[in-house]
């Protein structure tokens, strides 16, 4: 277990179910989940030892939605292994049926809030982390549970290696103007635009999202955000 580790629950503000699942989906929630389900009070340190094959790299993606994005990425990189968290059960049941469709080993889920398992992750072991289309919480008075609140940053940068990407995503622009605020001023991440309209492009070997693509088809444009790990030891 981690020194570092910090058990206090959280309080989730997001939604927790919705329809009604199917039998197979159920099943599947009883059967396949428990396989491959993180638990944070376990030993999580050697992350490419909870894979069956051995992971090059460990990447993340929290809030995976009915983790389209984290199936395709998973797929198109099957010697990395995922980590995919999202407390929302109708969208992880959807996860587990990919995963159950495409027989894939290389992703492990945790069905909560990513805060709650982060303390029990060892430090450095992320390559990259996938924070996309996250919930804005446009009132002022909620900006406190956005996802990129100082005390979340604090805990990817001790997750992520120097040289670690940060791929960010949102289709609500005070957010994502919110969001680079506070990372351009913390030096453990470097912005890596290489243009001046960089944030309207996705990057190289992007894979659209569910969200995205509604968001597009309202006529919104997403903004974009990569971020990297520097050497520096605190903000
Ligand atoms: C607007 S949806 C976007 C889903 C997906 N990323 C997409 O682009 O289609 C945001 C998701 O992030 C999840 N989420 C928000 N905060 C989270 C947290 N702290 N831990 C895990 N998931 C979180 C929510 O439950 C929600 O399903």
């Amino acid at each position: 277990m981690n020194a570092e580790a910090n058990y206090t629950i959280q309080r989730w503000f997001g939604r927790r179910t919705g329809r009604k699942l199917s039998a197979a989906r159920r099943r599947l929630m009883t059967v396949l989940l428990p396989r491959l389900r993180l638990d944070p009070y376990s030993d999580l340190s050697d992350a490419a030892a909870l894979f069956p094959k051995i992971a090059d790299d460990l990447w993340m993606e929290i809030g995976f939605g009915a983790g389209e994005h984290l199936v395709a990425q998973a797929s198109r990189h099957p010697n990395i292994g995922f980590i995919g968290c999202e407390p929302y059960v109708n969208g992880v049941a959807a996860l587990l049926a990919a995963i159950n469709d495409k027989a894939l080993t290389n992703i492990r889920v945790f069905d909560d809030d990513v805060r709650q398992l982060m303390p029990a992750m060892p430090a450095a072991c992320l390559g990259r982390l996938y924070i996309l289309f996250s919930d804005p919480w446009p009132k002022v008075r909620h900006h406190r549970r956005r996802i990129t609140v100082e005390s979340n940053l604090c805990s990817f940068a001790r997750l992520l290696r120097p040289g670690a990407e940060v791929w960010f995503a949102s289709d609500h622009t005070e957010f994502a103007a919110w969001t680079l605020e506070r990372v351009l001023r913390d030096r453990r991440f470097t912005w890596l635009a290489r243009r001046a309209d960089d944030w309207r492009l996705p990057p190289e070997g992007w894979i659209e999202t569910r969200y995205e693509q509604k968001a597009r088809a309202q006529g919104l444009k997403p903004v974009y955000l990569n971020f990297m790990r520097s050497d520096a030891d605190s903000p």
